[in-house]
């Protein structure tokens, strides 16, 4: 484990490159000019590469010899060393950027020895800078935050996301999706990895689950949720294998009930698990 100052100074540096970053990415909004689909469904625009040359940029003036993951340029140095790997996803949203739709952010995770560390997420269109450090909690705008109190699943706002693999596979989340919708007040699809961790690190969503989910799109947000009071860990409740790419994430007291859940999901076309009919008052 880092030394705390360390991680410190290290956060400091996150913020600075979220910030700039997320500068860059406020200026190009609503003026986009080159976007282009790397596969269907997938864009990619002037505003991630610009926003990653920034964070690349103060990341390896401060810290030359640290590896880094970055989603448009790929692997910076040995991702098989030890020690500190910094995962950015630059603008972590594009889709919902690129329609103007309000839901998009800088996410600067830090691993230390495979294990994610420190987190900057910064939500460019609400101005919201979610940071946590391992073991020092998170914050919002420098406010200390808390995920919800939210006990049962009938009372829950969840949210969950679509890889852009979903057309070629049958593990596609979609039955997921049904399933959660019928059992709960709701599950949003927010189009952003990042602010759906922090929005749960927030207190504003329950619960949050996903598969097909790089590195850049989860480091920083599992620390958000983490050091918030809530849980992360595999769909079966086992230790999170960040490589597997599929993560469940809650505020602590829906995480057996999310678990058993997501056990039970069937195929589309079968029949839906069953509402509680009766509704205790929230
Ligand atoms: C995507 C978003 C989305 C999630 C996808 C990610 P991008 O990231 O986080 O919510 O469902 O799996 O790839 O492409 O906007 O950086
Ligand atoms: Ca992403
Ligand atoms: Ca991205």
């Amino acid at each position: 484990m880092p030394e705390r100052m360390e991680l410190l100074k290290r956060l400091d540096i996150a913020t600075e490159a979220a910030n700039a970053a997320g500068a860059v990415l406020q200026q190009l909004q609503g003026n986009l000019q080159d976007v282009r689909e790397k596969r269907p469904g997938d864009l990619v625009t002037e505003a991630d590469r610009q926003s990653e040359a920034m964070v690349l940029d103060i990341l390896q003036r401060h810290y030359p010899n640290d590896s880094i993951l970055a989603e448009e340029s790929g692997a910076l140095g040995d991702l098989d060393t030890e020690g500190f790997l910094w995962a950015i996803d630059p603008l972590d949203g594009t889709t919902n950027f690129a329609h103007g739709y309000p839901a998009a952010a800088v996410s600067i995770g830090l691993l230390f020895n495979g294990e994610p560390v420190l987190g900057v997420v910064f939500d460019v269109f609400r101005n919201e800078l979610f940071r946590a450090c391992q073991g020092m909690g998170a914050t919002c705008n420098r406010h200390p935050i808390r995920v919800s109190n939210t006990r049962l699943l009938q009372h829950s706002l969840l949210v969950t996301g679509f890889a852009y693999d979903r057309r070629e596979t049958s593990d596609n989340n979609y039955a997921e999706f049904c399933h959660f919708t019928h059992l709960t007040q709701g599950v949003r699809r927010g189009g952003s990895a990042s602010v759906d961790l922090a929005s749960v690190a927030m207190g504003r969503l329950d619960s949050y689950w996903e598969r097909g989910l790089s590195i850049w799109d989860i480091a920083a947000g599992i620390v958000l949720v983490r050091e918030a009071g809530g849980q992360v860990t595999a769909y079966d409740g086992s230790p999170l294998e960040i490589k597997s790419g599929r993560l469940l994430a809650s505020n602590t007291y829906l995480h057996g009930a999310m678990q058993t859940e997501l056990s039970r999901v069937q195929p589309l076309g079968q029949a839906l698990p069953q509402h509680p009919t009766k509704v205790e008052p929230v």
